[in-house]
């Protein structure tokens, strides 16, 4: 066994995790929400840090308690140290690295976009090589693997996320906050009684990028011409609903338009997704038909991992045991020379 306690509080979910790298096991995962962003329709910074600070002593003793050991039993303590809300990152940093320091256990520091991506290495039908796919409020990415931890960045967003556009699209809409897994059920709906759309076309940027923010500015506007209809002929909640349709249809197209176009240059034939917008079931639909049409394996991150998560950041740690250095891709440089007394994996 290697036991690695795990922690996440790069936004506004405060996460910990006991996991045995050896075996893959998650033995405990606890996650804690917080809802005062709700009211605001987003993350309000300060409020995130100061709820870290309450909330995460407690996960960390509740994730211990899970997993039915304590802090002596662990053979390593990991924190995501980047990227993420400044403010809420250092509560975690902190946290670990004191502990580390009471129980004199060697820490590692995990880039959260590597453990979003390296914990899809552990779903069960992964082999590679392969493309990763990162979806979520921070981040839409895509990574090739030619063999195991050799990340090669392939395609990034310009401009918004894919999961930033749903909650700022869903926020104008009158949908709480975060609005992607409501948009979800709302397109699931309509799906699944066979109604379809016709998507945005898709943004002229090249296949290395994605760019969302254009789609941003569509759907308010066209929120803003049915709101004005003064015909009487309109049925405004038909049309939020179908506009939402188009909307998600359009962020499937364009993920799949990437992958569909990398899938032939790097002749792979395992396509990996993770990230909170991961769990969208009509974006696994998509995939899944995308899968099967092309002959292809598409791995999904477990739905309880692809939100942010201390599972991931200690599961990253495997990378670090094995390979003894920094993954392939420099995943930022935001921590790259931190203290020497510990140990980086970038
Ligand atoms: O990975 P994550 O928890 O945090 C970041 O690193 O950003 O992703 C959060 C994003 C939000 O935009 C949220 O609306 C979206 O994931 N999300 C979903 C679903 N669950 C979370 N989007 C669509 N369908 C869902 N079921
Ligand atoms: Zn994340």
């Amino acid at each position: 066994m290697v036991l690695v306690i795990g922690v996440d509080t790069s936004c506004d979910d405060t996460s910990v995790a006991v996991v045995d790298v050896s075996s893959h096991q998650v033995l405990s995962n606890v996650r804690y929400t917080q809802a005062v962003h709700e009211i605001f329709g987003g993350v309000v910074p300060e409020f995130a840090s100061r709820y870290h600070l309450e909330i995460l002593p407690k996960l960390w003793a509740k994730a211990l308690k899970e997993a039915g050991m304590d802090e002596k039993d662990m053979d390593y303590f990991a924190v995501t140290a980047s990227p993420g809300l400044i403010g809420s990152l250092v509560v975690g940093l902190n946290f670990v690295k004191a502990m580390a320091a009471v129980y004199n256990k060697k820490f590692y520091i995990v880039d959260h976009l590597f453990a979003h991506a390296w914990i899809g290495t552990w779903t069960k039908s992964f082999t590679y090589p392969a493309l990763f796919l990162v979806v979520s409020g921070g981040h839409t990415e895509l990574y090739y693997m030619n063999k195991l931890g050799d990340f090669e960045l392939l395609a990034k967003t310009r401009d918004d996320a894919a999961g930033e556009l749903i909650d700022k699209v869903g926020r104008e809409y009158g949908l709480g906050y975060p609005a992607g897994p409501e948009v979800d059920k709302i397109v699931m709906n309509r799906w699944q009684n066979g109604l379809s759309v016709k998507p945005y076309p898709l943004p002229k940027v090249d296949y290395s990028s994605f760019s969302f923010s254009g789609w941003k500015t569509r759907a308010i506007y066209n929120l803003k011409k049915f709101l004005s209809d003064t015909t009487g002929d309109v049925d405004i909640d038909e049309k939020r609903c179908e506009e939402l349709h188009v909307l998600m249809d359009s962020v499937a197209e364009q993920l799949l338009s990437r992958v569909e176009y990398w899938l032939e240059k790097k002749n792979v034939e395992c396509v990996v997704i993770g990230g909170g917008v991961a769990a969208s079931s009509y974006i696994r639909k998509r995939f899944e038909e995308f899968g099967n049409r092309r002959c292809l394996k598409v791995s999904f991150t477990p739905r309880k991992f692809c939100p942010d998560n201390g599972a991931m950041v200690a599961a990253a740690v495997e990378y670090a045991l094995t390979f003894g250095s920094r993954p392939w891709v420099d995943f930022g440089d935001y921590f790259s020379d931190a203290a020497s007394h510990s140990v980086f994996l970038r």
